[in-house]
């Protein structure tokens, strides 16, 4: 059973062929609107969420599919002492496919594992977030209308953001690719990301603290929030919290046709103001994102229909 647990599980080919799937369904949604006539699909979010857990759910009504699910583990029998594994035996007896949010890192591969339907892992503690990483590539291709050929930076925590090490893992893949890490000393990307992905795929990257200094030279500024859910300490949280604050004045340092891309949810670090600007993107991504979920969902069920 094809499961989407780490978004190297997709071939580059297949990540070409579910952007042109999004683009395609942006321009004929009612050919849509029934592929997914009597499939249902479970949102079990053991995690908060919000772009996550809704635009899946808007992705399978618009396929005129429907939803089941829980948008928290205590209003699951997880609660209970339920473990993962059956829980998603249990799913299986209800849906088609499962989307499936957890704190602990592994946790989506264990429910691959263990269901007898497609499980796409939507976020696993600190290590991968993979339809994030599939709604960031089709924002840098509409926007930029290529994936090679950029660099890239990334800024804020880098240790614990795991759409970070996802989307790294991805760019990896194109021909080039520089990468920028900007993140304060306690945040920086961790040595494996570095050492497993970027050194050993030769993409180059250098390392910095300073935002304002690397701007000049980017196409794609990712900015990140520093992720006070996996600090173990709240003193370091509140020390590191606004390392990075992007706003307009920032901005005048950088390329006319900088694309600023964040996951969401933003705290503090990207000012209000940036988001009347032309280069800010993160509501693009915010949509894409039920596209390219959508394409994702009709694969899966298509592959596991056969
Ligand atoms: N980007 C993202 O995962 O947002 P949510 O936590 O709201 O799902």
């Amino acid at each position: 059973m094809r499961s989407l647990i780490d978004i190297l599980d997709l071939s580059v080919e297949e990540i070409d062929d579910l952007i042109a799937t999004a683009c395609d369904i942006i321009d004929n949604p009612d050919k849509y609107a029934e592929a997914c006539k009597r499939k249902k699909l479970a949102t079990l979010f053991f995690e908060p969420s919000t772009r996550t857990r809704l635009s899946f759910e808007a992705a399978m009504l618009e396929l005129g599919g429907s939803v089941i699910g829980f948008s928290a583990a205590n209003n699951s029998s997880a609660a209970k002492g339920e473990s993962v594994a059956d829980t998603v035996k249990t799913i299986s007896c209800y849906a088609d496919i499962i989307a499936m949010r957890h704190p602990k890192e592994g946790a989506a591969l264990v429910a691959a594992n263990n269901a007898s339907i497609p499980v796409i892992n939507a976020g696993d503690g600190g290590h991968c977030h993979p339809t994030q990483t599939l709604a960031d590539l089709f924002t840098i291709y509409r926007e930029k209308g290529r994936l090679s050929d950029l660099t890239v930076g990334f800024c804020g925590d880098l240790k614990f953001g795991r759409t970070v090490h996802s989307l790294i893992n991805a760019l990896s893949r194109y021909a080039g690719i520089h990468i920028v890490l900007i993140s304060p000393e306690e945040l920086k990307l961790p040595s494996y990301v570095k050492k497993d992905v970027l050194q050993k795929n030769g993409i180059p990257y250098t390392q910095t603290t300073d935002l304002e200094g690397a701007l000049p030279e980017l196409d794609i500024l990712y900015m990140t929030r520093v992720q006070r859910e996996r600090f173990f300490n709240e003193e370091d949280y509140l020390r590191l919290k606004d390392s990075y604050i992007l706003d307009l004045k920032k901005l005048e340092k950088a390329k006319s046709d900088l694309c600023v891309m964040h996951p969401l949810p933003r705290v503090n670090e990207i000012s209000v103001a940036v988001d009347d600007d032309p280069r800010a993107c993160y509501f693009k991504q915010v949509l894409g994102g039920k596209y390219m979920r959508m394409a994702l969902i009709l694969k899966l069920l298509k592959e596991a229909s056969v």
